[in-house]
């Protein structure tokens, strides 16, 4: 088990997120997550010097394209030298699968390729309005998703601290299950709506945490880090 708390570095430019991170001592390298915001504003750059810097690096770029094209990124990815990244399981098995191929380095190594099922912002009116997927709850559909990433060979889903036990019902308990959503107890829960504590995301299941404004908005950032770490790992 290798449980972990990332950091969501969602900056909007290099400098403040390095001058985030430079709060923390030299003997202390959070995991982080590169979302498309600083992705697109900084460049690839940004996640080499974050790795220079020691960091371990959750890139969040989401793909979802036609299999080649995914492949190729994803190539391009894993040379930046990413720990982990992810795509939406919408694209389908053979996406998955050319991602995977893609991310393997010519040593035999790769980042941990994680998939996004549905959006937490797709509710089940939009399931069905929109993306015409009737008939079936929208947890269902999720589960489906996620067995259909393990079959292609992924590490694991993005998913709530609170279907991380589902996840690990469904596909295996080395599925890995990486959960935003986690507030302090009695801290503010900002836009998220189902959201659980550091302790009791450890109790559900997540292998890792992604945790942003409890940590890059608190007084002492540092201390607030701490503080997840100690609850969760
Ligand atoms: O600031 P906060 O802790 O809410 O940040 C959570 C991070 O996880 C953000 O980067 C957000 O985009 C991401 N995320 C999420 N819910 C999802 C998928 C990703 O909050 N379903």
């Amino acid at each position: 088990m290798e449980r972990d708390v990332i950091i969501a570095c969602d900056f909007e430019s290099r400098e403040r997120t390095v001058e985030f991170l430079s709060l923390f001592p030299e003997n202390e390298k959070p995991f982080v997550k590169i979302g498309m915001e600083l992705f697109y504003a900084a460049g690839p750059d940004i996640v080499r010097e974050l790795k220079d810097r020691g960091h371990k690096i959750f890139l969040d770029l989401k793909l979802h394209d036609i299999p080649n094209t995914v492949k190729k990124t994803m190539r391009v990815l894993s040379g930046l030298g990413a720990d982990m990244c992810n795509l939406h399981a919408a694209g389908t098995r053979a996406m998955m699968e050319a991602a995977l191929e893609g991310l393997t380095r010519p040593d035999g190594t790769r980042p941990k390729l994680i998939a996004v099922t549905m959006l937490t912002s797709t509710d089940q009116a939009a399931l069905e309005r929109d993306l015409w997927i009737t008939g079936r709850p929208i947890g269902e559909v999720v589960l489906h998703y996620a067995e259909t990433a393990r079959d292609a060979g992924l590490d694991g889903v993005v998913c709530s601290p609170l279907e991380a036990r589902s996840v690990h019902g469904r596909c295996g308990a080395e599925f890995l299950a990486v959960t935003p959503g986690v507030r302090f107890a009695g801290g503010d829960t900002e836009d998220q709506k189902r959201v659980a504590t550091p302790a009791a995301a450890r109790d559900m299941g997540s292998d890792y945490i992604v945790v942003g404004r409890p940590i890059t908005a608190a007084p002492d950032p540092v201390e607030a880090y701490r503080r997840c770490v100690k609850e969760f790992v």
